[in-house]
């Protein structure tokens, strides 16, 4: 079986530099939608036709097992799926595929071609208004016999609300004959793959037509209105399948999965969350509203208050962060840490049961087991060229408004004093403090303003 994936239109509707098939659907291009639906098949060969965005094109879309047929310029869609066919195996099936059309599910795409096992099957839809589509003409008895474009049909043709998706599966080993015969003598002056419609009635074959479960399947984008109508639907079917799996949404219309979101039992999520690359939340863990997670693992239990920003982390089983908490790629947190408002962490390892509960900065440090990191706590990890590092074992106390100069170590039980600027290490189980002494003048005078 072959799929043809037609991705050559310009798509002058989006009004964007980006070549159409390459605006995103759930942080995933359309076209790549296309071409992993495609693999659900397992297909001998994969030909996506490319022309408007050229290299861009073939460049953003992952795909290694793909091949491509340059179109230029663009004659139509059966021009397109003729520059298809030197990469076509002339067995079996080829499916035709639209690279603007991302959310077809690939259960409906194995009913059409099994519809069309022995010969053309067309999948289509009724709708309230048709206008634009290509119609699905058929005879008394209700036996296709051809497609007509909007632009070249009759009156009474326009009347038809059965319309054409694009989607088709033809067999290969008469393709390159009907291809071959298609004219552009036509509205639009075009070379129409629809025309091959009547070119398989003509040959006596049976032309069938398979339906999808939802219009949504076959809606395509061509504006910026349309890609967020799909983007609404798509997200409300992921959060529709969270729903199932047991997962609590505050509002599923307001979350925006972008990835895979994988959740153990009894999740909780508020509303406004945006979820990006592979997120893993395990049993119980509740996320505050409007917090963003990208390449995120969060282990059973852990709390996200409101407004949390964590990317490229991990964080332990019964941790508490925020609210206004950021975790910067290479944080590693253990169990029962808490990481609190306007604290941020990067490339740092805190071990169980440490805090940081107020505005803090942690960066390239490795911070042991029960530690207090005190209010405006900053590692000052760079010295404007390298970056250093940061140690303090266990059951250190930080005092408030401290500077830790890396490299520097604190040792194990040591206290560090408020206001403290640390230069060299701070031995274990000792008060360490860097401040000048305080000092008192007594019956000191305020200026006052002068008389005039
Ligand atoms: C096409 C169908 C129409 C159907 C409609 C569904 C034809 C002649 N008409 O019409 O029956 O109802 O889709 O949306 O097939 N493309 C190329 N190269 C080209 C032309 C198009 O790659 O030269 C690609 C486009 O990028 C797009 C798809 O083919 O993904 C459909 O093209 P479009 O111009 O939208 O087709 P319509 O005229 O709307
Ligand atoms: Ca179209």
């Amino acid at each position: 079986m072959n799929v043809v994936i037609l991705a050559a239109g310009q798509g002058k509707r989006m009004h964007s530099n980006l070549p159409k098939v390459l605006h995103p659907i759930a942080g995933k291009a359309l076209a790549q939608h296309v071409i992993d639906t495609a693999r659900e098949l397992s297909p001998d060969k994969v030909v996506v036709v490319y022309g408007h965005g050229g290299d861009a094109v073939r460049e953003s879309l992952s795909a290694t097992d793909i091949a491509w047929a340059r179109q230029e310029p663009q004659l139509g869609t059966g021009h397109a799926v003729m520059q298809a066919l030197p990469e076509l195996s002339l067995e079996g099936q080829t499916l035709v595929l639209y690279g603007d059309v991302p959310l077809t599910r690939a259960a409906t795409l194995k009913r059409l071609l099994q519809a069309g096992r022995d010969g053309l099957a067309i999948l289509t839809v009724e709708l309230a208004d048709p206008t634009g589509y290509g119609r699905i003409v058929r005879d008394a008895a209700g036996n296709v016999l051809r497609i007509v474009e909007e632009k070249d049909a009759k009156p009474e043709e326009k009347a038809i609300r059965e319309v054409n998706t694009g989607i088709m599966a033809i067999p290969s080993a008469r393709l390159e004959d009907w291809l071959g015969r298609l004219s552009n003598q036509n509205a639009q002056g075009e070379y129409y793959l629809t025309d091959i419609v009547a070119l398989a009635v003509a040959a006596g074959l049976p032309v069938r037509t398979a339906q999808p479960e939802g219009e949504w399947e076959v809606l395509g984008v061509n504006s910026k209105v349309q890609l967020a109508e799909l983007e609404r639907i798509h997200q409300r079917h992921l959060a529709d399948s969270l729903l199932t799996q047991g997962v609590r949404l505050s509002d599923p219309a307001r979350i925006d999965v972008r990835g895979e979101l994988v959740c153990g039992r009894d999740v909780a999520i508020d509303v406004g969350c945006v979820f990006e690359g592979r997120v893993e939340l395990a049993e119980a863990v509740d996320i505050g509203p409007y917090c963003v997670l990208k390449n995120v693992t969060i282990a059973a239990g852990a709390r996200l208050a409101a407004f949390c920003h964590l990317e490229d982390a991990v964080v332990g089983p019964d941790a508490v962060i925020g609210p206004y908490a950021r975790l910067r790629p290479g944080t590693e947190l253990g169990p029962e840490v808490h990481i609190g408002n306007f604290v941020e962490v990067k490339n740092s390892k805190i071990a169980a049961q440490s805090k940081a509960n107020h505005l803090a900065y942690v960066g390239d440090a490795v911070i042991g087991q029960r530690v207090n990191v005190g209010a405006g706590t900053i590692t000052c990890n760079y010295d404007g060229a390298n970056k250093h590092k940061t140690i303090i074992e266990d059951d250190v106390f930080i005092g408030s408004d401290t500077q830790l100069v890396a490299p520097v170590t604190v040792g194990r039980g040591a206290t560090l004093g408020a206001g403290t600027t640390l230069t060299k290490d701070a031995p274990p189980e000792a008060l360490t403090v860097s401040r000048a002494r305080q000092t008192t003048i007594t019956g000191w005078q305020r200026p006052r303003k002068a008389k005039k």
